[in-house]
């Protein structure tokens, strides 16, 4: 399956109105898992780089709920680059893909919801091994 059929970019109907946006994100519905952890990451900034990884289980759906970032999607094969710069805007991101994630702007706060608790050892940390996992003899 090409790269771009494995990831999707949402869009969440905005259900604001005179008094301001609100945006409603359901589990099972307008995410395609359970919602088992939500976390985000701000204070980030366009000097660094975050994941550099591949989870083995964990389906996450990002969301720039302020600011901008971008997310490098990587299966191996193909790349992509996905800009997350609307607070409606979500990226579906399968497992075993590798992710990195940069160019945060100051006000970037980067929301991710999870299909899974946090098990640090469904992560694959090195490029090398993750290539290996998925059978990808080089790119
Ligand atoms: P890390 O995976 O490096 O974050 P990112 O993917 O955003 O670059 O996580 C940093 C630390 O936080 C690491 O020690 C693991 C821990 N952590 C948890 O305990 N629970 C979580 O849900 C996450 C995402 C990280």
């Amino acid at each position: 399956m090409a790269l771009q059929d494995k990831f999707r970019i949402l869009e969440f109907p905005d259900l604001g109105d005179e008094r301001g946006k609100l945006v409603v994100v359901e589990g099972e519905d307008m995410v395609p898992f359970a919602i088992n952890r939500v976390f985000y990451i701000y204070g980030s900034d366009d000097t660094v780089m975050r994941g550099q990884h591949a989870n083995r289980i964990s389906e996450f759906v990002l969301i720039n709920v302020s600011g901008t970032s971008k997310v490098r999607i990587d299966d191996g094969v193909e790349e992509c680059i996905v800009e997350l710069n609307r607070p409606r805007m979500g990226l579906y991101l399968p497992a075993m893909v590798w992710k990195d994630m940069y160019d945060f702007s100051a006000d970037s706060v980067l929301l991710v919801l999870a299909s899974t608790h946090y098990d640090g050892a469904e992560y694959i940390r090195n490029y090398e091994d993750y290539l290996k996992e998925i059978g990808v003899t080089k790119k």
